[in-house]
């Protein structure tokens, strides 16, 4: 219920029909029940489903689909995990990079693919303003920020994640593209441009915890360059002891941290009402809230 009415309402009306259909669908439920409850969640379920061809698209169908394939649709959910690598979200980063010393040595942690490690690769449109001429367009729907006029300059991208996927693989590269939702073919299409980019000049990618591992990823930089750590919904997947632990560790090295998370994940003392009732994260800057921002990337309204 929550994902229909907070996430897919008004961003995708499959998914709104399918979520609130599987939370009425007894049968469905009972066998998710089986599964640990980081398992059970709506957009796992349907990427899971889309990557084995099923249907997304017709709740009846979605049922039948997912319980005639359950041992399939199983084993399939017990080994993946939500890893959604969106590059639409540099729009929101954008605006930080830009006025942070120059040049910039990136590492970010959660990366998944890496395709958030390529901001000075991509082209940006906030409202009227066009940022850059090159790669795929991000649109993004900006409020209380004039827009950046330049694109930051990148001499180091590193990532580190649990499990790094690689856009040179296609089994990885389907499943990212079974993470996006089905109406959203801008985002497939991004997806695919931000894969070629990542594919010609690969970044760093370190299998890893965000904890253990960042200070040995981190001394690798390049000294001369700015250090910045940045994570984009990443830490809901991390124990909210590991999440202190973390803030810890981030917050000992040398450069900058931007977090984009949910409010719930990363408190803030004091923050402004949000926009409306969608779901929407913090963008913060060493621990400062600067703007609200919708999950994909399309949207930022500044409150600093
Ligand atoms: C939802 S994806 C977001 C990917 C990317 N940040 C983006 O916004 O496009 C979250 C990623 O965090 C990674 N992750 C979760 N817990 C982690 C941990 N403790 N250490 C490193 N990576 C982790 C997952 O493997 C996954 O790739």
């Amino acid at each position: 219920m929550e994902f229909a009415e907070r996430e897919a309402r008004g961003v995708s009306s499959t998914y709104e029909r399918l979520s609130l259909a599987v939370a009425r669908d007894d049968e469905v439920l009972a066998l998710l029940g089986t599964l640990p409850p980081a398992k059970r969640q709506p957009n796992l379920l349907f990427g899971v489903v889309r990557l084995l061809g099923g249907p997304v698209d017709d709740p009846a169908a979605f049922h039948e689909f997912t319980v005639r394939n359950w041992p399939a649709v199983e084993a399939e959910l017990r080994i993946r995990a939500t890893q959604t690598n969106e590059a639409g979200r540099c729009a929101l980063l954008l605006p930080v990079l830009a006025a942070l010393p120059q040049p910039l040595a990136l590492l970010e942690v959660g990366t998944s693919a890496g395709l958030c490690l390529y901001p000075d690769r991509y082209t940006y449109r906030y409202n009227d303003d066009m940022v850059g001429s090159d790669g795929p367009v991000l649109e993004c729907t900006a409020t209380g920020m004039v827009p950046p006029t330049g694109l930051p300059a990148v001499v180091w991208r590193a990532g580190l994640d649990l499990n790094p996927l690689d856009v040179t693989d296609p089994a990885d590269v389907a499943w990212l593209d079974a993470l996006i939702w089905p109406e959203h073919t801008h985002r497939r299409a991004r997806l695919h441009a931000a894969a070629a980019i990542a594919a010609a000049d690969p970044p760093l990618l370190v299998r890893g915890d965000l904890v253990d591992h960042l200070p040995a990823l981190g001394a690798q930089a390049p000294p001369g360059a700015t250090l910045v750590v940045f994570h984009t919904s990443v830490l809901y997947q991390v124990p909210p002891r590991r999440r202190t632990a973390f803030t810890e560790v981030v917050r000992g090295l040398p450069g900058h941290w931007i977090a984009i998370e949910a409010p719930h994940v990363l408190a803030h003392d004091a923050l402004p009402d949000p926009p409306d009732k969608a779901l929407h994260n913090v963008l913060s800057l060493d621990g400062t809230p600067l703007a609200w921002t919708r999950g994909h990337g399309q949207a930022i309204a500044w409150f600093a």
